[in-house]
């Protein structure tokens, strides 16, 4: 199974990056995750989207062949950061790559919601008609309090937490499996 992630965070250190980074060397053996750099993707514009720049076309059809998609997102002003907004309007449009592809959702945070407001969103937006994605039923991942739970290599210490992960990694792919 080939996914692909998506990280709602571009600076150097981001926790939600080295989740995803965690996630991708954890489960390798479950499934091969590829994770996407929006930093290059430039701002969605309906002018240039039948033709975009080859880094749009290229992040399209990484998703296009992708068997899901994992959104890792921070919370930014108690929403999904402009970065990841952007992204999803570039897939939302033209092709529509996300229409029928399915999704989970995880997120950190130094605070303690974990990105509950920005992942409640995020779960709205995939409902949206040019999104249209198959969401991972229950299974909600807030990792808050991420500073205490991450250490410097970018392990998850906080044992809990990776119990937690283990399961829904199991439920994810028993429900992919399932509806594919
Ligand atoms: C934040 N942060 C934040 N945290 C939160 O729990 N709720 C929020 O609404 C916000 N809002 C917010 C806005 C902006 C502009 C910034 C820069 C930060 C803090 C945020 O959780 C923290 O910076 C994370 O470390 C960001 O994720 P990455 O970059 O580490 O993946």
């Amino acid at each position: 199974m080939k996914i692909v992630a998506i990280v709602g965070s571009i600076r150097k250190d981001s926790y939600n990056l080295k989740l995803a980074k965690y996630i991708q060397k954890r489960y390798q053996d479950r499934f091969e995750l590829e994770i996407l750099n929006l930093r290059e993707l430039p701002f969605y514009d309906q002018d240039i989207e039948m033709n975009p720049p080859e880094v749009v076309k290229n992040f399209k059809q990484k998703v296009a062949s992708s068997d899901a998609v994992l959104w890792v997102t921070p919370e930014y002003n108690g929403t999904i950061p402009g970065v990841l907004g952007n992204a999803i309007d570039w897939l939302s449009r033209v092709d529509k790559v996300m229409i029928g592809k399915p999704s989970w959702i995880v997120g950190a945070s130094m605070g303690n919601l974990g990105t509950v407001k920005a992942q409640l969103h995020l779960r709205d937006i995939l409902f949206a008609a040019g999104i249209s994605s198959p969401l991972l039923p229950g299974n909600e991942v807030y990792v808050g309090a991420v500073h205490e739970k991450l250490d410097e290599t970018g392990e998850l210490t906080h044992e809990p937490t990776v119990q937690f992960l283990d399961t829904v990694v199991d439920h994810f792919i028993d429900w992919i499996t399932r509806i594919s």
